[in-house]
């Protein structure tokens, strides 16, 4: 039997404050998991709502060294434009804190005391990569060489980008500090590791026995991994960026990033509610949910449960909901690369169009294979359901009801069978919407959604009022009557996906909902959600029906929603057509970015290729070489050969004779630029014809890995002639 638990404790990944947000971590994680806690918190339950930032490890300490800040400064500055783009986007965590707060530095030092005290660690002394320029220990990412396994030059010591391995830095050929730019050594350190082999009978159990189940992308892997068999993790670094680990003879040693940061949850749970966390983390009636993207499954089905259950005294995650990768117009979308679309960029450039991304996001979610985002299809999927669908719907349902009812809710003159028929559809919909919320499946839940707004908008076609307002308006009053039933479920149906637009649809239909209990206030009385009828201002004309509707979840589906007689409001459009030009904005931005892209690969590839050089020929005798006559000689004529890109006909003075020489450097020099300057060449090369023309001999080149040339000439101007040895 399922069991039953009071409440909810909801985490999403800590982004890393080294980076906006972007449409690939919405889609993955935050859209799904804001879905989820509205639709809960509508069913009235009780739901703690964690997020912070992720605010240690290394990227953010290379960002900051590159752009020449402290990293303090790095994520200072990206907190608030992660925490201001989530709150654009209507997702209202209960607390978005910061893994560089001072709670969370005292709550991650005391875990790993804890465990510590307890003997739960491991240490191990292993050979490390050192500079011994910069004195410090190089974390992989601080080495750089090149990739073994694709020759990119510029791979890091744990991954290379450009063929996405994972490397260790000893495979990488030629390393570097990325510090120094000198040749790293390798010196001894001692780490604490977590043995994880000691967790992996009860893991097993645990996840591939009693968690069957989590999302098949979240089982496989973790039965992947546990199937390799694991290894002991280190959980502490040489670095002088992160939480202090916290016992003697540690000094210039931090906790492993991926260590402190899942306690960040717990961290910022203290931070919120001082008083009453325990609850949250230590009761077995609280559900834990993680919502991750598939990069952290590893780290919160496996070591994070590992860290916990050494502890001893925390609850475990429930459920590890993770999502696949987003695509952006069929590339990996990289922060790095500057292929995104960025939250908070969105934001400004579609301003009033929070909806339109929550909704793509969902309708295209990866969960179960990887995805793409295309604006073609963002565009597509705005006007042609939100706009064309739902919004025409209520539109229509709205505007008809001002036009020959003065605003007001008709009365049910003259029902047909089609009226009931029709409503009788919509709680299917809202069952089906439950089961795929409550499994996290939203793109399908948003499509039962969707589907009342498509039931509506079929009803109004096929019943036409606006025709049978010519002949028969008690006909019209039963349509119009169903159409805002309608239009109410949907009020309530939209809000976990469209917030913004359930509270305009509450606006017009002058209708308050009963959204659930946040905590946002802290430890005070927790706040209730009661959405209050949100009248856009300045648009109501009509006089107020004298009662306050309330809507609640368990409205959906009954067909007497709103009574005749209830005053709506003015009838605002729920959403507008995007057009072609601002898709084109977005489109030309990112081709703007790949030309960029390419060009500097274009430009990075020449100039290895210029480097490039050829290994060293067999070895000759002196003889050899001296049976090679090499003079300088100057070019009194040259023209191009006829009908060949490549060839100019040089004329020379050898110093011995005069003499024509064919050569193939007409990519590099034009005639002009040959006329006057003194060369060197090989005399007594055996004549050859080419193209009908004896050539005499041969000009010494200088020839680069791509092809490059360039003529060897004397330092200074010498006789013609003179023997080169
Ligand atoms: O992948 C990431 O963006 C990580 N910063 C997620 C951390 S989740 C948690 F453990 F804090
Ligand atoms: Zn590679």
């Amino acid at each position: 039997m399922e069991k039953q638990f009071k409440r909810t404790l909801v985490t999403c990944a800590l982004p890393y404050a080294n980076g906006p947000v972007h449409i690939g971590h919405l889609a993955g994680v935050y859209i799904p998991a804001d879905i989820y806690v509205r639709y809960l918190r509508l069913r009235g339950e009780d739901v703690l709502y964690i997020c912070g930032s992720d605010e240690h490890g290394v990227p953010i300490t290379i960002k900051a060294k590159k752009e020449g800040v402290t990293p303090q400064d790095i994520v200072d500055r990206y907190h608030s434009i992660i925490k201001d783009a989530f709150t654009g986007l209507g997702i209202h965590f209960d607390i978005y804190s910061r893994t560089s707060s001072a709670v969370h530095e005292r709550n991650a030092a005391a875990f790993f005391r804890r465990l510590y005290d307890d003997d739960k660690f491991i240490t191990r002394e292993t050979e490390q990569y050192y500079d011994p320029e910069a004195k410090t220990f190089l974390a992989d990412r601080y080495i750089t060489g090149t990739c073994p396994k694709c020759g990119n030059p510029g791979a890091y010591g744990d991954q290379c980008e450009k063929c996405g391995s994972t490397l260790s830095p000893e495979e990488l050929i030629d390393p570097k500090s990325a510090l120094s730019g000198s040749a790293p050594v390798k010196k001894k350190t001692k780490h604490w590791y977590l043995p994880l082999d000691r967790y992996e009978p009860w893991l097993r159990d645990w996840i591939l026995e009693r968690h069957k189940e989590w999302k098949t992308n979240v089982y496989g892997q973790c039965k992947s991994w546990l199937d390799g068999g694991l290894q002991p993790r280190a959980v502490s670094r040489d670095l002088d960026w992160g939480v202090p680990v916290p016992v003697e003879g540690a000094e210039g040693k931090v906790l492993y990033v991926w260590f402190d940061a899942p306690i960040g949850y717990i961290s910022n749970t203290q931070e919120l509610l001082p008083q009453s966390w325990e609850k949250w983390w230590k009761s077995e009636d609280t559900r834990l949910v993680h919502f991750i993207g598939k990069d952290n499954i590893v780290f919160h089905c496996i070591v994070f449960p590992s860290m916990l259950k050494a502890d001893g005294s925390y609850i475990l995650p429930d459920n590890v909901p993770a999502n696949e990768f987003l695509n952006l117009e069929g590339d990996k979308i990289s922060t790095s690369r500057g292929w995104a679309v960025w939250a908070h960029e969105y934001l400004k450039d579609f301003p009033g169009q929070e909806d339109v991304l929550r909704y793509v996001l969902c309708a295209n979610a990866p969960e179960t294979k990887d995805n793409d985002f295309t604006w073609k299809d963002f565009q597509q999927r705005n006007n042609s359901e939100l706009v064309a669908v739902l919004g025409n719907f209520v539109n229509r349902a709205v505007v008809l009801t001002g036009k020959y009812f003065d605003g007001r809710v008709p009365e049910d003159r003259s029902p047909e069978a089609i009226d009931a028929e029709t409503l009788a559809q919509i709680l299917p919909c809202r069952e089906a919407l439950e089961k795929y919320v409550e499994t996290f499946h939203f793109r399908e839940a948003l499509k039962e959604a969707m589907n009342i707004a498509r039931i509506g908008n079929k009803y109004i076609s096929d019943t036409e009022p606006w025709k049978v307002a010519k002949t028969d308006m008690d006909r019209t009053a039963s349509i119009l009557r169903t159409c805002l039933q309608i239009c109410a479920d949907l009020a309530i149906a939209i809000e976990p996906f469209l917030p913004f637009s359930a509270r305009k649809l509450r606006g017009i239909l002058r209708v308050g909902i009963q959204a659930g209990t946040d905590h946002r206030a802290g430890e005070g009385a927790p706040t209730e959600n009661f959405y209050a009828p949100e009248p856009v201002p300045g648009l109501h004309t009509a006089e107020p029906s004298g009662e306050d509707l309330v809507l609640r979840w368990d409205d959906l589906g009954r067909s007497d929603l709103l009574p005749a007689g209830h005053v709506l409001g003015e009838p605002v459009l729920l959403f507008s057509k995007i057009e072609d030009a601002a898709i084109q904005v977005q489109t030309d931005r990112l081709a703007a970015i790949k030309a960029a892209r390419e060009a500097a690969e274009a430009a990075k590839a020449a100039e290895e290729a210029a480097r490039r050089v050829e290994p060293q020929k067999d070895e000759i005798t002196y003889d050899d070489f001296a049976r090679m006559d090499i003079r300088t000689a100057t070019v009194l004529a040259a023209e191009r050969v006829p009908k060949t890109d490549k060839l100019l006909k040089l004329s020379i003075d050898t110093g011995i004779d005069r003499r024509t020489i064919v050569s193939g450097i007409a990519e590099y020099y034009s005639p002009e630029d040959m006329v006057g300057r003194q060369i060197c060449i090989l005399a007594n090369l055996a004549p050859r014809t080419i193209r009908g023309i004896q050539s005499q001999g041969m000009i010494l080149m200088a020839k680069q890995g791509d092809g490059k040339m360039r003529f060897i000439t004397p330092q200074e101007v010498v006789a013609n002639g003179a023997v080169i040895n």
